[in-house]
């Protein structure tokens, strides 16, 4: 087999471009039997039949979660570290991981937590966690970076939680490979993921990912570990999202939100001030609330429109899938004739936050319908909901949730799909639509 050095894609034969991650020349060949698979080949193996256990009788227990008395982290970890758990938390250089499991290890009141760095000394973690005014009370460290070495740590002062800051930075004796190399983190974090189950110790991995978003190393992790987490910046401000993208003890897509200052980061309790301008109010300016994990947000989208100088007409989204624009654009065009084929596109979901959920379909509608009409809809009004081929506006997931989380905010008119609401949610500002064609005789009204 052959090898990408990079990303460890693999393929049968050799070739010149990784077609995983674009890079040139870095495929080798794969030096398996480097990678101590711990079989022991020379010697007779005998096979032994396994216990078998009936699981009617195992009795289950409660996971007794590690709570990191951070609220944001607790939330994404869900409820709390799971001891024995293999976490994975990935970002690229600079974005804040390190100030991330720093405070995580100040908060833990548990004994203790053994902070492993290859990238930074001991003066420079505790000079920092002074700085921040961070607890260290229960951390202990160490720069070794040799993987058999920091197994026997573990092994003999038995921590809570181990930090390993960075996973490219730690190497196995028993490999060639050099540091960071596929092999050596493949093999680190095998190593790491056999004495963290068999001691029932938490680890949390930190993984750097380049900034072309090219998550080389990391990547192949994923399928080791029990939860990754991925710790994400904002485009333009200081704001940091942790979001988990597995997690085998909680939901998934749940999202943490922070905001790194000189003090260090700090939760976000209110999510909608990052991303929405209450203030700021525009033709094709729209607030919506999406679903995230289990927590419902309120973003804004906007939408500007220009006609097309020449030719093609130009379409372009940040924060949403460019698939889903051509879509909702066809279905306006086709079911309410708005001529948007002569017109350039532009979409941007405020904060960078890229939801998946669809809820956010119809508020990308009346965005373009807004700038399309050079009509200003007001921010009192938030929109949600899906929008179907045929034009027609379906419901969402945890409609109640979201238009309780609207109430709150105290908006003056929500406009959300046809659905069966619960009736405390039931109020005279809510207003129900079938379709695109109601949604357009709406935003004409109001
Ligand atoms: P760091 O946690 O070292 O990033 P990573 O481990 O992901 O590489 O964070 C480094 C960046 O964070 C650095 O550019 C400076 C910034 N920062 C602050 O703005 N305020 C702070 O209090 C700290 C500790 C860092
Ligand atoms: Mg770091």
């Amino acid at each position: 087999m052959f090898e990408c050095s990079k990303c460890g894609y693999q393929y049968p034969k050799w070739q010149g471009r990784c077609n995983e991650c674009g890079n040139w020349g870095l495929i080798e060949v794969e030096e398996t039997s480097k990678i101590p698979t711990g079989s022991k080949k020379n010697q007779e193996i005998k096979s032994k039949v396994s216990d078998l256990i009936d699981l009617s009788t195992v009795i289950s227990s409660d996971l007794k979660r590690v709570k990191t008395n951070i609220n944001e982290v607790d939330l994404v970890f869900g409820g709390g570290i799971v001891p024995g758990s293999l976490v994975l938390l990935a970002g690229q250089p600079g974005i804040g991981k390190s100030t991330l499991v720093m405070q995580i290890a100040s908060k833990i009141n548990e004994d203790f937590v053994l902070y492993v760095s290859g990238e930074e000394t001991k003066e420079q973690i505790k000079s920092r966690l002074d700085r921040l005014d961070y607890n260290s009370n229960n951390i202990k460290f160490t720069g070794d970076i040799v993987v058999e070495n920091i197994i026997a740590t573990i092994e003999k002062n038995l921590p809570k939680l181990v930090i390993i800051d960075s996973i490219q930075t730690i190497y196995s004796k028993e490999i060639d490979n050099s540091l960071g190399s596929v092999n050596q983190i493949k093999a680190c974090t095998s190593k790491i993921l056999e004495v963290s189950k068999r001691l029932n110790i938490s680890v949390i991995i930190i993984g750097h990912i380049t900034k072309d978003g090219n998550i080389g190393g990391p990547k192949m992790l994923e399928h080791m570990v029990d939860v990754v987490l991925y710790f994400e910046s904002q485009k333009y401000k200081n704001f940091r999202i942790l979001r988990s993208a597995k997690n085998r003890f909680g939901n998934t897509n749940e999202v943490g939100i922070f905001e790194m200052n000189e003090n260090g980061l700090k939760e976000v309790i209110n999510p909608m001030e990052i991303f929405m301008d209450k203030d700021n109010q525009e033709k094709g300016n729209i607030t919506t609330c999406i679903q995230e994990g289990t927590r419902p947000f309120l973003i804004e989208v906007q939408a500007l429109i220009s006609k097309t100088a020449f030719g093609y007409p130009k379409r372009t989204a940040s924060g949403f899938s460019m698939n889903r624009l051509e879509l909702i654009i066809a279905v306006l065009t086709k079911k309410l004739g708005l001529e948007l084929f002569n017109f350039d596109i532009y979409i941007n979901v405020v904060g960078g936050v890229n939801p998946k959920d669809t809820g956010i379909d119809l508020a990308i509608c009346s965005a373009i319908i807004s700038a399309y009409l050079n009509k200003e809809i007001s921010n009192n009004v938030c929109i949600f909901g899906e929008v179907g081929l045929s034009g027609e506006v379906r419901s969402v997931s945890n409609m109640d949730a979201r238009i309780k989380e609207i109430n709150k905010m105290g908006f003056s008119k929500i406009i959300i799909p046809k659905t069966k609401l619960n009736k405390d949610e039931k109020n005279d500002r809510i207003i129900e639509i079938k379709n695109i064609k109601e949604l357009l005789d709406i935003l004409n009204k109001i």
